[in-house]
């Protein structure tokens, strides 16, 4: 998360202290293939996953995902309004749709602030732009754009 990413460590506790919690010294392929880490964190209203009460929170949700890029007003790029619209439909969706629903701040930051954070480059909305091209490769083929740079700042 550091050489890829640069996240910082206040970052990386908030995306892996769940997943250390319950298995420590886990590793990031790991976490991807252990369904109990992958739950624990996984939180109610992401963009793409269904809650875990609701459905399959582990692949994937197509209606889901074409719903995030619908949220693109321009159709190419996302400004953080977007993705704050988009949240609230998500997380009203999972309040209404979840019987034990709950969400944390640390939850809306991990969901959205972690996409900007990776994937912005330079745009129309300056470094935070998200362009739609880059969040469909990092969902479908889950890989970094060829455009992607690791962030020079923490
Ligand atoms: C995807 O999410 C939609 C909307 O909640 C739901 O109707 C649909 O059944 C889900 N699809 C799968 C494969 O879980």
């Amino acid at each position: 998360m550091r050489e890829v990413f640069n996240f910082d460590d206040d970052n990386i506790m908030i995306v892996l202290v769940p997943a250390f919690s319950l298995q420590p010294g886990v590793f990031a392929s790991v976490i991807e293939q252990d369904d109990n880490v992958q739950h624990s964190i996984n939180c109610a209203a992401a963009p793409t996953r269904l809650d875990k009460d609701i459905g399959n929170n582990v692949d994937i949700n197509m209606t889901l995902f074409k719903q995030l890029l619908s949220f693109s007003k321009d159709g190419q790029t996302f400004s953080l309004e977007d993705l704050a619209e988009h949240h609230h439909l998500r997380h009203d969706q999972s309040r209404a749709e979840s019987p034990r629903w709950q969400f944390g701040n640390s939850d809306a930051t991990a969901q959205y602030t972690i996409l900007v954070g990776i994937l912005g480059r330079n745009g129309r909305y300056g470094l935070q732009t998200l362009y739609v091209e880059d969040v469909r490769k990092f969902y479908l083929q889950e890989d970094l754009p060829d455009a992607y740079e690791r962030r020079e700042l923490p």
